[in-house]
């Protein structure tokens, strides 16, 4: 038996009378990179957002590590290990790189002189050049704040803290949709170098090509629901299309087997 990351069972999110979300079973093993596809509006933001405690969900039940869980915001999330680079990109623009790596989570340490807890600038600076070191990304200097960088910088800010912290799980929502050539592919080695060192993985992803290069295994998401649960080995580009599409269906229940 192979442990359990993440498993949600009856997962729902309903706003008002829109079923954003219905019934979704989904099961992460162990060290597994799964992609999550489906067409603009199938439920996959809405998914991760109720795992992570962005919002509350109308029913069903999350459990990390086998312990239940039910985050009641995403800082809760990053607490229980859950590191998250939403499609939004949720960083501080008035902070330097260091600050935006450690928001939530800054070094302390206790000044002598009193009771009380100082920020480790120092060794947040060190700790930033390291992680950026790991994930090749280059900012030219690490103090600008981040209002000052192209999209492209933020995104891999964003990304290298995922890779900085030896996270219980990390969940990318389309992490690449708006970068370039050079900045997916250092958003891939980072993927890469996530699994090599068996940290799992959830990606949000419309690139087949991606999709198929990195990960393990594909769920697809149609009009909230889960229609599809693939081995890469044994789906191909064409076949995923069919299940997002809805021309091709019956997959969907084999989401515990895997
Ligand atoms: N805050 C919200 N209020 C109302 N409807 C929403 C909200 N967020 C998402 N939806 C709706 O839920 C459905 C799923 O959206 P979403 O999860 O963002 O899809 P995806 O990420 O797969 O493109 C869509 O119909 C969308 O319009
Ligand atoms: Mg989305």
């Amino acid at each position: 038996m192979t442990e359990i990351v993440l498993k949600t069972e009856d997962l729902t999110k309903h706003y008002g009378g829109v079923q954003a979300l219905e019934g979704a079973e989904f099961i992460l093993h162990k060290g597994e990179h799964v992609a999550i596809m489906g067409d603009n509006g199938a439920g996959k933001s809405t998914f991760v957002r109720q795992i992570t405690g962005v919002e509350q969900r109308t029913r069903g039940k999350v459990w990390l590590y086998g312990e239940e869980v039910h985050f009641a915001g995403p800082l809760d999330a990053r607490e229980a290990g859950i590191e998250t680079v939403f499609q939004t990109l949720a960083l501080a623009d008035d902070l330097d790189v260091p600050d935006n790596l450690f928001l939530g989570r800054e070094k302390t340490y206790f000044d002598w002189l009193g009771p009380f807890r100082l920020l480790d600038y120092k060794g947040m600076r060190e700790a930033t050049m390291e992680g950026l070191r790991k994930t090749a990304v280059k900012i030219p200097n690490i103090r600008n704040t981040i209002r000052n960088m192209s999209g492209g910088q933020r995104q891999c800010v964003a990304i290298a803290r995922t890779a900085s912290f030896h996270s219980k799980l990390t969940i990318m929502d389309e992490p690449t949709a708006a970068l370039g050539v050079q900045e997916t592919a250092q958003v891939e080695n980072i993927i890469k170098t996530l699994k090599e060192a068996g940290e799992p993985l959830i990606l949000v992803s419309h690139n087949m090509r991606q999709v198929f290069d990195l990960v393990d295994r594909i769920i697809v998401f149609r009009r909230g629901r889960i229609c599809a649960n693939l081995k890469r080995e044994e789906t191909d580009p064409q076949d995923v299309v069919a299940y997002i599409t809805g021309a091709k269906t019956g997959k969907e229940y084999e989401a515990t087997a895997l």
